[in-house]
């Protein structure tokens, strides 16, 4: 077993550490108490209160509606549910690119509600805000690649870093927040080679999703790695059948209580 599985409570330097000795970071997005708790207890190393809650179970079309409160409700249920991962806590879309202020005031309410460090996407252009919430001793963890909150300036969910020039541009806007103070960096939908290359020259952490097998972890939407979505893009793998095992519980309990078999006896008060 890894020295990573041993620890009690992982931290932001024992990324630092798994990467150096070659061990694989897992991450998965929780945005529940639940699944916390079942993520945690299986050993997951970081559990991401993603704002992929919006596509994944508020109904929303993309991250974009996700409001501060969603992500502050759910980071408090989150932080509940784990013990020994790390949680980190997505600043959605418009409370961070402006300004450092409002980027600071909106990362100080997720860790009032249990977030142990936020993650925001972007590179040199929010390098500022990176370098600030460090200095103030909020871990921040990067996104770049495709990044789902400029879904509309990138023309769609499209693999980023296919050419020359904005293969040129990441590594670039790594390098800026590596600099700026993050502490990893998540790498969507970007050539396995490129992720590759961008790992092996980052000090930090690299957590893949849609980037190949070189990162130093990976990460991808619970809902989508269980079986639970309708869809789930090209680079996911189903590891379990939790939809179909849920609409089955389902069907059984409006089964038995049509035909009278649900409450028996055993599961009702008699006096
Ligand atoms: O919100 C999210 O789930 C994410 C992952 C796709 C990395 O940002």
């Amino acid at each position: 077993m890894g020295g990573l599985q041993q620890v009690k409570k992982i931290r932001i330097q024992h990324l630092a550490e798994a990467k150096r000795a070659g061990e694989k970071l897992t991450m998965l997005t929780a945005y529940d108490r639940p699944t916390a708790a079942l993520f945690d207890a299986a050993g997951i190393d970081l559990l991401l209160v993603g704002d992929s809650m919006g596509n994944a179970v508020l109904g929303y079309a993309n991250t974009l509606p996700v409001a501060l409160e969603d992500c502050v409700r759910a980071t408090r249920a989150v932080a509940a549910g784990a013990r020994r991962a790390l949680v980190v806590s997505d600043l959605p879309f418009g409370t961070y690119e402006a300004s450092v202020q409002t980027c600071f005031d909106a990362a100080v309410q997720l860790l009032k509600a249990g977030a142990e460090a936020v993650k925001f996407e972007g590179g040199a252009r929010v390098a500022p805000q990176i370098k600030l919430l460090s200095e103030a001793g909020i871990p921040v963890m990067s996104h770049l690649g495709f990044t789902p909150q400029s879904v509309n300036a990138l023309g769609g969910n499209r693999i980023q870093g296919r050419d020359a020039d904005s293969a040129r541009r990441l590594v670039a806007d790594a390098q800026a927040v590596q600099e700026a103070g993050a502490f990893a960096v998540v790498l969507e939908m970007v050539p396995s080679a490129l992720a590759a290359e961008m790992t092996a020259e980052l000090d930090i952490a690299t957590i893949g999703i849609g980037a190949g097998a070189a990162t130093d972890g990976q990460v991808l939407v619970w809902t989508d790695m269980a079986g639970m979505g309708e869809w789930e893009p090209s680079f996911v793998k189903r590891f379990g059948e939790v939809g179909a095992a849920l609409q089955a519980a389902a069907a059984a309990y409006a089964e038995a209580v049509r035909s009278g078999a649900f409450p028996d006896l055993d599961h009702s008060f008699e006096s």
